[in-house]
């Protein structure tokens, strides 16, 4: 039944917009202004939180409902709310179950939404205690009025909204922050973990390095005959027991280098040397496996020239490009070195008449364990370490490895070493 005269319901219009909630915590000003207009026992005000999806009992008249209280809507709830084409809330008993008002079963109520542009931020709950008490004029009063309460509401709401996000925004940076102190503590127990690994490698190696040199002292006495002339056979085995341990020492270098290197434990210790000593150290340690191959293995050393740098390091640079050199060079092939100084740096250039390398591989040989698929490295067990190391040891000079290589065309590595 309505109960206002058309002039009354047009005072309350601009009435509505003075209401200062402010100064108004229990919205009382607004109960006491809607029930000019339209008769209720008890008057609910929730605000809706969208994240959450829950009802937050805000303003009441005078029942004993705590304000404050919140109420997750369900998902039947949920519908009628956020259903685009209804203006007015029909006065579900879905609503009143979610809110916890079922004794007012008896009664007769109203609802409307409290909305701006459609976004739904809230509901206005009018009770009344006599049975079928509200028309649908009353609706629609109730409706207008809370067209213009949710602009009076809109202000309070927007900074429970603010305060909504900067609460989801905390969250989600706690949370971040969270995950991220796991990947931390992760990647914490990962070095660890590592660190443990290249200890271990480094501990084997040794103990293996130190039975494998007796292997190799021994079968060299053997070898020549320092105690008694041995057979044929016995001589042939012997000196395949020295390949192998020769073999097998180089792989485990390796693998103390590359632990030595993870575990930053790699020191350069740097002295001035010519270059030539290192050149020729090398080739008369590669000579006996480029002449299996009758590779010829050709010096280009124009002029020979000091430099200051770890002596053993730039060796086993050159041994490590020199030995991929000649393993990667078909027999009756060729492997060029040349050193040379040049301005701020000096250059070791190792070159081959070998398979070659394709481009898109010029970048990932350089990785660990890495070895292309080739006759070659099936042939021979190798580590696929010893690129790796080689570009290690020129880093911690200071300096650059680049590559200059085609399929069935020769590979050019080029080292450049800073001098200062
Ligand atoms: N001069 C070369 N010509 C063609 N391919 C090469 C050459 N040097 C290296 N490669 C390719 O790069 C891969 C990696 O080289 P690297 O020296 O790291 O390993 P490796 O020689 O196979 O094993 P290791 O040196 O540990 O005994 C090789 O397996 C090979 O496929
Ligand atoms: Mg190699």
């Amino acid at each position: 039944m309505l109960k206002l005269t058309s002039d009354k319901f047009l005072k309350l219009i601009p009435s509505l917009f003075e209401i200062n909630l402010n100064s108004d915590k229990s919205g009382s000003t607004i109960f006491s202004k809607l029930e000019q207009v339209i008769g209720f026992d008890e008057g609910f005000i929730y605000f809706l939180n969208p994240e959450s999806l829950q009802l937050k009992y805000t303003y009441k008249t005078h029942s004993n409902y705590k304000i404050n209280d919140t109420f997750k809507i369900t998902p039947k709830l949920k519908n009628s709310i956020y259903a685009k084409d209804s203006e007015i809330l029909s006065p579900d008993s879905e609503f009143i179950k979610v809110v916890g008002l079922s004794e007012l079963k008896k009664k007769s109520y109203i609802l409307a939404k409290i909305s701006i542009k459609s976004t739904v931020f809230g509901v206005i709950l009018l009770a009344k205690k006599e049975i079928g008490y509200y028309r649908e004029a009353d609706l629609e009063v109730l409706n207008a009025a809370a067209c213009i309460l949710s602009y009076v509401l809109k202000d309070l709401e927007l900074s429970d909204v603010f305060k909504i996000q900067l609460k989801a925004l905390k969250d989600g940076i706690y949370e971040k922050h969270e995950a991220y102190k796991t990947i931390k503590e992760q990647n914490e127990k990962i070095l660890e973990a590592d660190k443990v690994k290249n200890e271990f490698l480094a501990n084997i190696s040794h103990e293996l390095r130190t039975p494998l040199n007796s292997i190799l002292g021994f079968s060299d006495i053997l070898g020549a005959n320092l105690y008694g002339d041995l057979n044929r056979k016995q001589a042939e085995y012997v000196n395949d027991i020295k390949i192998s341990a020769t073999h097998l020492l180089g792989m485990i270098n390796e693998v103390l280098d590359m632990s030595k290197i993870e575990a930053r434990a790699m020191k350069i210790v740097k002295s001035t040397f010519w270059i030539s000593r290192a050149v020729d150290e090398v080739c008369n340690i590669v000579a006996p496996l480029a002449d299996k191959k009758h590779i010829a293995l050709i010096k280009n050393l124009e002029a020979d020239f000091e430099v200051f740098a770890d002596y053993q390091k730039i060796q086993q640079i050159l041994y490590n490009l020199v030995s991929n050199a000649i393993k990667f060079t078909p027999e009756n092939g060729q492997v060029d070195i040349t050193a040379a100084p040049g301005a701020n740096c000096f250059r070791l250039v190792v070159h081959d008449t070998g398979i070659g390398i394709d481009e898109k591989y010029h970048g990932k040989i350089f990785a660990k364990f890495v070895q292309l698929d080739s006759a070659y490295t099936k042939k021979e067990s190798s580590t696929g370490l010893g690129l790796t190391i080689t570009k290690e040891l020129v880093e911690l000079h200071g300096g650059k490895i680049s590559l200059i290589s085609e399929v069935n065309n020769g590979s050019t590595f080029i080292v450049e070493i800073p001098q200062d």
